[in-house]
C-alpha cells in the first residue's frame, strides 16, 4: 500500500499549483494528476453535479490504486469532501480559501477573498466566515471568467487583467490588507495580481498547507512511501495535454502527460 500513488485531482490546470507544492515536500510518493478541463469551470455548476464530477475523478484515482487522495479544488472541497469522505475508506485532503491566517494577520479589519460562486455560496465556506466574522470584515467576489481565461493559457491577457482591475477595485475600497485565493487556479496569477495590488496588500493562498496536512496525514496512517528514489509522476487532461504541459514547464523531473478519456 505505502509504494500506491497519491492521487490528485482539479476541475483543470489549476490544481498544479497545489500538485507542486505536495511534490516538493514529498518528492518521493508516486502521484497521478486528475485535470477534468473538458467540465471545467465547477464554479458555476450545481452541488450535485459538482458530487458526481468529483465521484467520477474519485473513482478513476482508485482503480489507479491510490491511497490518498488530494481535492486540489476549492469548489470540489467546500462542496463535495464531506460526501466523499463518507463514501469511500482512503482518506482525503481538501483545500479551502484561508480565511484564518487572513483574519489574524489583518492590521486593517478588512479581507478579501476571491473564489469561485460555488466555494462562496457552500456551507463549509459560510461556516468558516461566519466564524471570523466578529474579528473582520470579509469583502467576497466571485472571480467569473477567469478559471476559463486560465485553462486557455490567456492569464496575461487584457481581458484577465481587466477582469481582475474590477475585481479588486470594491475589496481595496474597503481597505483590504490581505486577500485570499480561494480557487486553486488563481496562484498562477499571482505576478499579474502583484502588479495590480498596492505593496501593503498580502497575497494568501493555501498550497504549501495543504501539502504539510498531506504529509501529516500520511506519517499518521503509516502510508509514506518509503523509498529515496523520486516518485513516478503521471499527469492525465481529459481535453488539451498542450496546455497541461505548458502549466508544467517548471517541473524538471521525468513526467508523463497524457490525454485520457474520463
Ligand atoms: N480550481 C478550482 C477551485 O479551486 C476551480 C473551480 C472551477 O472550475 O470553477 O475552485
Amino acid at each position: 500500500m505505502n509504494a500506491n500513488p497519491i492521487g490528485v485531482f482539479d476541475s483543470g490546470v489549476g490544481g498544479t499549483s497545489i500538485w507542486k507544492e505536495i511534490h516538493a515536500l514529498l518528492p518521493h510518493e508516486n502521484t497521478i494528476f486528475l485535470a477534468d478541463s473538458k467540465n471545467a469551470p465547477y464554479g458555476q455548476k450545481t452541488r450535485e453535479e459538482i458530487i458526481a464530477l468529483s465521484v467520477k475523478n474519485t473513482e478513476l484515482l482508485l482503480a489507479r490504486g491510490c491511497k490518498l487522495i488530494v481535492v486540489a479544488c476549492n469548489t470540489a472541497t467546500t462542496n463535495a469532501i464531506s460526501f466523499l469522505r463518507e463514501k469511500y475508506e482512503i482518506p482525503f485532503i481538501g483545500i479551502e480559501p484561508a480565511i484564518k491566517p487572513a483574519a489574524l494577520n489583518s492590521g486593517t479589519g478588512t479581507v478579501g477573498v476571491l473564489a469561485t460562486k460555488g466555494t462562496l455560496s457552500s456551507n463549509l465556506f459560510l461556516k468558516t466566515s461566519k466564524d471570523h466574522a466578529g474579528e473582520i470584515t470579509i469583502v467576497e467576489q466571485e472571480g467569473i471568467g477567469l478559471v476559463p481565461l486560465i485553462e486557455a493559457g490567456k492569464i496575461n491577457s487584457s481581458e484577465t487583467i481587466q477582469l481582475l482591475i474590477s475585481y479588486i477595485k470594491p475589496m481595496l475600497e474597503a481597505n483590504m490588507d490581505h486577500i485570499v485565493l480561494g480557487c486553486t487556479h488563481y496562484p498562477y496569477l499571482i505576478p499579474v495580481l502583484k502588479d495590480l495590488l498596492p505593496p501593503h496588500v498580502n497575497i494568501i493562498d493555501s498550497g504549501g498547507a495543504v501539502a504539510k496536512q498531506t504529509l501529516a496525514v500520511l506519517n499518521k496512517g503509516n502510508l509514506q512511501n518509503p523509498k529515496k528514489t523520486p516518485g513516478k509522476i503521471q499527469f492525465y487532461t481529459n481535453k488539451d495535454t498542450k496546455i497541461l504541459t505548458s502549466f508544467l514547464k517548471d517541473v524538471d523531473e521525468s513526467k508523463q502527460i497524457a490525454y485520457l478519456n474520463f
